[in-house]
Formats: structure tokens, sequence, C-alpha cells
């Protein structure tokens, strides 16, 4: 059971069957999925929601399948935590860490796969696909091993191995394209016209990004219905960004959180590839593509397909826009991990470093309740500190031990 009525054309609002389709025929805008809005008010309710899953499939009323049938590892449902030591070093009282690097497959991109993979079954595909920058890919195979299905995965050749070995592991065909994640996706796209598959970031891309909204609804009841006063996001191709505000709008909307929707939602990228937030910042109203040349290699797209929503979602909300030195991405992992015992990886880097800015610019005050995005592991990233790695070699006695331990500067006593 769902509310789901069609495809909808973001731009000339022409209807669309659900079928797995993402490209308006008329005016090349990319399709959405639209609502029974009042069907979905008169079922909801707080209760019906707390009485779900610990999992995205508690919020199936606003999902384009049912829970009954769907491709479920455990996406969802991860931590809130309430900030201490990085709240305080940063001036922020309020400060929360929606830790989604505890998903299955080690990111967000479990709860966009969740949806996209159980659309994708019912379609009677039998081979899940995607254009990756790492984590999807990781999610794709995961999912796909669950669901029965074969999986192709395309990536590019340069990803950090804890990415390869994350998604290989579930053993899916890798496709490794001596390329951009942007090459790698216009392959994809020329693929998806050419083999039965569920792209899921291609073909199914409207049901794939229907699972971000969940990023929104979560935070929200684990708010104890409420809506943060900021929001500190990746950005990559946007979708994570457009589809968490559009969450809020949507609990708003059916009456389950008290309207209206002032979040100022800032969105952070690292400054080897940040076209979303240059065109922000430039006060443009078009996304110029990049050239990807940065350590958050999951963030790397140059030409974002959500771009100019995100640009629209970013004027709406009030929000900013801020681009990370190169050099501050693995700075912010070790300083979640030091001071929340949080390992991160690099796109969860790039948001503590933008949330330090927004702190010290007093773009954020201290009593604002803030919630800050960490949304993949650090696991999958370790090549990017590398530089923490230094054990004290002792050999199995009490002197080697002392000598070393004297050598740190303590005496552990
Ligand atoms: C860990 C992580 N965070 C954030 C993003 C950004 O997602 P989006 O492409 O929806 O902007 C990605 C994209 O791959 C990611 O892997
Ligand atoms: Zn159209």
């Amino acid at each position: 059971m769902s509310f789901v009525k069609c495809l909808r054309c973001r731009e000339c609002g022409r209807e669309y069957p659900i079928e797995p389709l993402n490209v308006c025929d008329f005016c090349f805008g990319p399709l959405e999925l639209d609502y029974d809005y009042d069907g979905i008010g008169n079922t909801v309710s707080r209760e019906r929601v707390a009485g779900g899953p610990l999992t995205i499939w508690r919020y199936q009323d606003f999902l384009p399948v049912g829970a009954a049938d769907a491709v479920d590892i455990g996406a969802g449902f991860t931590p809130l935590v309430r900030s201490k030591n990085l709240g305080k070093l940063l001036g922020l009282d309020n400060l929360y860490l929606k830790n989604d690097s505890v998903n299955p497959s080690y990111s967000f991109k479990d709860r966009v796969v969740s949806v996209a993979a159980t659309k994708a079954r019912e379609f009677g595909f039998e081979t899940l696909a995607c254009a990756s920058t790492g984590n999807l890919a990781c999610a794709v195979a995961a999912h796909a091993a669950r669901a029965g299905m074969k999986a192709v995965v395309f990536m590019p050749s340069d990803l950090e191995r804890g990415k390869v070995v994350g998604a290989a592991i579930y053993a899916p065909v890798v496709i490794a394209v001596d390329g951009s994640y942007d090459d790698v996706n216009r392959l994809c796209s020329e693929v998806a016209d050419n083999y039965p598959w569920a792209f899921v970031n291609i073909n199914m891309r409207p049901y794939y990004a229907e699972g971000s909204k969940t990023l929104g609804y979560e935070v929200a009841e684990q708010l104890g219905w409420r809506f943060p006063e900021h929001c500190v996001i990746p950005g990559a191709s946007g979708a994570l960004y457009t589809k968490i505000w559009r969450g809020f709008h949507e609990f708003a909307s059916v009456g389950l959180v008290d309207g209206p929707v002032d979040t100022r939602m800032h969105l952070t990228q690292a400054m080897g590839c940040s076209p979303i937030v240059q065109a922000f910042n430039n006060e443009e109203d078009v996304v110029r593509p990049v050239r990807p040349n940065t350590v958050a290699k999951s963030l790397a797209i140059g030409n974002p397909a959500d771009g100019i929503y995100a640009l629209k979602t970013l004027h709406e909300s009030g929000g900013t826009g801020y681009a990370v030195p190169e050099e501050e991405v693995t700075e912010g992992m070790k300083l979640l991990a030091e001071t929340e015992g949080i390992f991160t990886e690099t796109a969860g880097g790039v948001v503590v470093s933008g949330l330090r800015y927004l702190a010290e610019t007093g773009a954020i005050k201290r009593d604002e309740l803030t919630v800050a995005y960490i949304t993949g592991n650090g696991l999958k990233t370790q090549e990017a500190v590398d530089d923490v790695v230094h054990p004290l070699p002792i050999i199995p006695t009490m002197s080697s031990f002392e000598e070393a331990i004297k050598a740190v500067g303590s005496n552990g006593k």
C-alpha cells in the first residue's frame, strides 16, 4: 500500500505513470514523485510512525512502496547523538550529530537503495546497477545480495580501497572506469539505454531520491517532533540536501510537526569540488560543471544532477554554502573522532569543518538547535588519515614498555 500518485516533471509539471522513468519527454526536466497528501494526512499519526519498524520503513506512508515487500537490510533509525565535547569546543550548546555512518553498508546510501531496490524488484528487474562515487556501490551490491538480484556497479578507478572492498564483498560485477564520476555517469546513461537494468540513480532516480527524505523525518522525530533551526549537510549531486528539506515540508504539511519549517539549510562541499556552493556564493542561477580534484571522493560530482534545486533550497531556507579548504577535510574527521568518538569518512570531515566555520563566523548562534549530518564511515577512507598511525613498537617486556611510554611523555600514572 502506498499513497504515491504519479511521476511529475519538476519543470513543466506534466504527469507520468509510475514506471522506471526519470526524464520528461517534453522538456527534459527531471521527474519526481507526487503523493496523495490528503490520504497520507488522514492515515498517518505520530503513534503510527512510532509503532513502525526501527528502520526507514517506519515512514512507509511517505515512500513509493510499502514496507511489506521491502528489500530491507536494516537501513535507518541511526543514532541522533547530543554532542558534548564538540559543541563545547565550538561554542554550541544545542548541537546534535546524526550518525548515519552506522548503516548496514556504512553510509546513508542504504536508505536510498532500500527504496530503489524494492521498487526495481516490483518492476520486475533482475539486475540492480549504479554509477557511484563509492558508497552507493556498496549499498547497491548489499541490497542486491539480499534481494537475490544481480548487481553491476560502476565507479571511477581511483576510489579508496575501503569503498572497493566494501562493494566487492557482496559479489557484484565491479566496473572500474578510467575517468571521473561524471564520465562514469555519462557512460551509465548510455548503458541504461541498452541494457534492461535498474540503475538506481538513473532510470530509478525518482524512487531512489525519496529514500533521502527519511533523513529529514527521522531527525524531526528523534528531536521530539520538532525541526532543527540549522542543518549542516554534505552535497554531491545535491539530492540528499534537497530531500531533507522536502521531508521537513511533508511532515509539516500533514501536521506531524507544527510548521512553518524555519530550518536554515547549510550546504557544505570540499573546495576541490564545490560547484553548487560556488554558484550560490557567486549569485548565479545555474551550476557550472567543474573538474573535481578533492580528497572527499564521495562528494566528487562535478556536474550535479540536483544542483539547481539545491540552489533553490539554499535561497528558500536562508541557508549558506561553504566550500571547505581541502586540508580542513581530514582535520574535520580527526576533530569528530577525538571529541565524540565517531569515525567518519571525508564527507563527514567536510561537514564538521563546515560546522566549525559556521559557528566561528556566528552564522549559527550558541543556543540554536543544530543538526550536523554525518553520512559515511571513516573505515572506508582510511588513506585520508594515514598520518594518525604511529603505534609504539616494543618487545614484550616491562622495561621496553616503560621506555616507550616515557618517550611519548606519559608515565600513565
Ligand atoms: C557519504 C556521502 N555523503 C553525502 C553524499 C552526497 O549525496 P548526494 O549525491 O545526494 O548529494 C554522498 C554521495 O555519494 C556520500 O557518499
Ligand atoms: Zn517537463
